[in-house]
């Protein structure tokens, strides 16, 4: 297989080129159903922890330096989604109810003690955590009800009864939504207070989607509180736009936090358009999208030298250019997995839209453009073949960015938050929730034997 024989290749040049990453050498990219289910499986077992409450999402087991063993509302709705999507497809959700549960909880101890739905950690236990932190956090509770609403349709499917808490639970996140929109908050890095296009695009998101869902449920005033936000909150996304390079700009209107992120670029940005259902005008062909990814591209080459040291692979991604955090402490930014993965969730996704849809089934590697060609005829071939010429591009750099995550996750794929960004070791919190479900998106978007819709809905 064409991939393996590259890490191969890499792993003499790692040697031979004056590096020497011992764990990075012996690294062979497996194959993207096997990274899928290793990725579940680390977050099963997150899930499984012993110490915490069934239904807690830990960010990570890691309790010292730092300590992320909390339940964060937006690491935990984004994995949960990834999970369920994946266990749907064995047609049972043994992990959904638990953390609905939670859920329910954590909302009503945010009412009574918190700033609110927008509250955004919780302890393992269902607690509220007391410390001084970045609040409220409004991507929290959009994300929570997208997931939700997932849950709902797939329990539904499976013949199932939702419930009437989780109905309630929805419908409280998605008031809450469209009370908050253009609404100051936290951004998702908990560092700046403003206007932020990830939270915005995901409040969108639950807006489109919890309308048609109010309607269903006959909740029908709900449904006109959720459409009549949508108007407003277009306009406000559209505030992001830096016009002369026609890409997101990722905060407006900051009031506090810190002051040092002056680019504007920022990968959260792209997160936003991947999760969840892609909704209009925010396809993930957007031009003002592909201007952000391939600026972002272009910065981190140059500031991480792990990207340099192993050329052949694309670049080491990190949050945006002028982050200091380094896990615990501020001694320089690194590259993310989660950020790293979906770059190259990104790519293969363009791939597939690229691709005539009756070869979505094929597989990529023994791809042939050549061969696909001659069976046309020569009046479709110019269309088809540029198509396909830029499918099978996307699909390579996509999967070039799953062969650069798994190069930094070391054997075991047991990743962290982030990774050296000159040596490429595994950094910050290990073993990171999201990292894993990160990953998982990846893998899935890049095979393409796998059917894609239980993640992008
Ligand atoms: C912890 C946050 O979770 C992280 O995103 C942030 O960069 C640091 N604190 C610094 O504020
Ligand atoms: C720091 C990240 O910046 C934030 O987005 C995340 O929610 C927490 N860590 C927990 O993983």
């Amino acid at each position: 297989m064409n991939w393996i024989k590259t890490v191969k290749a890499l792993a003499v040049l790692s040697v031979f080129g004056g590096f020497f990453f011992p764990a990075l050498a012996q690294s062979e990219t497996p194959s993207l159903d096997f990274i899928r289910e290793r990725t579940y499986f680390f977050i099963r077992q997150n899930l499984q922890h012993s110490q915490i409450r069934p239904g807690a999402v830990i960010a990570s087991p890691a309790q010292y330096e730092p300590n992320y063993f909390h339940h964060w509302t937006r690491d935990a709705g984004l994995t949960m989604h990834t999970v369920i999507s994946h266990e749907f497809r064995a047609s049972q959700m043994p992990s959904f109810a638990p953390w609905a549960e939670f859920e329910f909880a954590a909302q009503n101890t945010a009412h009574e003690y918190g700033v609110g739905l927008g509250e955004p950690i919780f302890e393992v236990d269902g607690s509220l955590y007391s410390q001084p932190w970045g609040r409220p956090q409004n991507d929290g509770p959009a994300i929570r009800a997208l997931t939700m609403i997932q849950g709902f349709a797939n329990l539904e499917q499976l013949g199932q009864n939702p419930g009437a808490d989780l109905r309630q639970a929805i419908a409280a996140d998605l008031e809450y939504t469209a009370n908050h929109i253009n609404s100051q908050g936290f951004d998702l890095w908990e560092e700046v207070r403003g206007l932020h296009f990830f939270t915005g695009l995901l409040q969108w998101k639950a807006l489109k989607r919890g309308t048609a869902w109010a309607r269903q449920q006959g909740l029908d005033s709900l449904a006109q509180l959720l459409e009549s936000r949508q108007g407003p909150l277009l306009t406000q996304l559209e505030n992001h736009l830096e016009p002369t390079q026609n890409r997101w700009q990722v905060t407006v209107q900051q009031t506090a936090g810190w002051g040092h992120k002056i680019s504007g670029l920022d990968v959260s940005v792209l997160l936003a358009y991947l999760y969840f259902q892609e909704e209009a005008p925010f396809h993930l062909e957007d031009p003002r999208l592909a201007n952000t990814v391939r600026m972002l591209e272009e910065r981190f080459a140059e500031i991480y030298p792990i990207s340099a040291a192993f050329p052949t692979l694309p670049p080491a991604i990190g949050r945006y250019p002028e982050d200091v955090y380094d896990g615990h402490g501020f001694s320089g930014g690194n590259p993310w997995f989660l950020a790293t993965a979906a770059v190259g969730e990104y790519h293969c996704r363009l791939a597939r839209k690229h691709l005539p849809s009756h070869r979505r089934d094929f597989d990529a590697r023994e791809f042939s453009v050549a061969s696909f060609v001659n069976r046309l005829s020569p009046f479709a071939v110019q269309p088809v073949t540029t198509s396909l010429l830029r499918a099978n591009h996307e699909l390579a750099r996509g999967r070039a960015f799953v062969q650069r995550v798994f190069l930094h996750a070391g054997e075991d794929m047991n990743m962290s938050e982030q990774f050296n960004r000159s040596t490429g070791f595994r950094q910050g919190a290990h073993s990171l929730t999201w990292s894993f479900s990160a990953l998982y998106r990846a893998a899935a978007a890049c095979d393409l034997n796998y059917e894609l819709s239980s993640l992008s809905k």
